[in-house]
């Protein structure tokens, strides 16, 4: 067991539990800041599962900075942070934009203004290929233009990297590695853990398994009218386990200072563009099951087409997301599976 703790934030949500496993299958113990307000406790039984290992947990709200002192008074051993606490939903950011700006960037405040006082070395931060834009050549590097965010929620990703730039560019002692994610899914291969979100879902793959188990009727596309070659939008979709893998090999980075850089970014992708009509079909060969599907009118704020070069990622950081679609795919329906087994959903 390594001695560096690692602190993650957000760790009970849907990218942060995966990564949870893999720092604590890495050695790394870790504690866990999470409000509860987009996940649920029982998460810590889920990765306990996997690992055989129950994270820390504090039960708590980032944007309350002696909530974070409090943790840090505890747990003296923190040297580095993953920082997942977010609102991340961009259609609901565009409904409460205060919301957005005062979680997501009072979090990250609170956590670099405590990392100097804690001797913390490095924050990876969660950010997003909504930086982007609409881009105008894909695939995208990280030298890619920058473009006006469309949506509160992105502009809070964007903000915040400005932020962490400004900070560490006034001296802060510490590192911070900004991963900018394409479209996370699937879920871990023991089925112990993987995406549940509260209410109707806002994203494509678990409103598709729960169209394929018979929670919805029917999923709707949105748009087959756009400038692709089946007319859905293209994505580049991650399978999440591959994308936590990265988040171990950034923080490890910064621990072993293994960067003369004090802030890098990386695209997190698999380089891989993928319609949505495609993925509908890879999900039936995948697995067998019918998705009840129509095409409907375009959903406002949607990007065309966005698909990442993720060479960069891959030559730096030794990273490459491996994982075939197919099973991606698999394990998406396992854990919708599950969940029914056990009465979730
Ligand atoms: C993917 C594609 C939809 C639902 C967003 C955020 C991004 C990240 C991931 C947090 C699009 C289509 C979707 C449906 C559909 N968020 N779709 N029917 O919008 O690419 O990215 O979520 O980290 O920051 O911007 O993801 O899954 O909502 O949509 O046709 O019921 O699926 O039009 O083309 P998106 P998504």
């Amino acid at each position: 067991m390594k001695t560096e703790r690692i602190l993650v934030t957000g760790g009970t949500g849907y990218i942060g539990s995966h990564t949870v496993v893999e720092l604590q299958q890495a050695g790394y113990p870790v504690v866990i800041i999470d409000n509860l307000s987009n996940s649920d406790r029982a998460v810590l039984d889920g990765i306990e599962r996997i690992t055989g290992i129950r994270p820390d947990f504090v039960e708590g709200d980032c944007t309350d900075i002696d909530v974070l002192r409090a943790l840090f008074a505890k747990y003296t051993d923190i040297k580095g942070i993953i920082n997942f606490a977010a609102s991340k939903a961009v259609g609901e950011s565009m409904q409460k934009p205060i919301l957005y700006y005062r979680n997501n960037l009072n979090t990250l405040m609170n956590l670099l203004e405590l990392m100097g006082p804690n001797d913390v070395k490095g924050i990876v931060f969660s950010s997003s290929c909504t930086v982007y834009g609409e881009p105008d050549v894909n695939p995208v590097t990280e030298k890619s233009p920058i473009k006006k965010a469309t949506s509160p929620y992105g502009n809070t990703k964007q903000i915040s990297e400005e932020i962490i730039t400004d900070v560490i560019n006034a001296g802060a002692p510490f590192k911070s590695v900004i991963l900018r994610y394409f479209n996370p899914v699937g879920a871990h291969p023991s089925a112990e853990i993987g995406e549940l979100p509260n209410g109707v879902p806002q994203n494509l793959i678990p409103y598709l398994t729960q169209t394929a188990i018979g929670i919805r009727k029917e999923l709707s596309v949105f748009g087959d009218d756009y400038n692709t070659p089946d007319g859905s939008c293209i994505r580049d979709y991650i399978d999440v386990v591959d994308l936590a893998k990265a988040h171990v090999i950034a923080v490890e980075r910064m621990l072993m200072d293994r960067s003369d850089e004090k802030i890098e970014i990386f695209n997190l992708g698999t380089g891989r563009g993928v319609s949505v009509l495609e993925l509908i079909n890879a999900f039936e060969r995948s697995t067998g099951v019918t998705v009840p599907h129509k095409i409907v009118g375009r959903r406002a704020g949607d990007i065309e087409k966005v698909w990442a070069d993720p060479t960069y990622a891959n030559n730096v950081l030794g990273w490459v997301a491996s994982t075939p679609l197919d099973d991606t795919m698999r394990s998406a329906w396992a854990w919708q599976c599950r969940l029914r087994e056990r009465g979730i959903m």
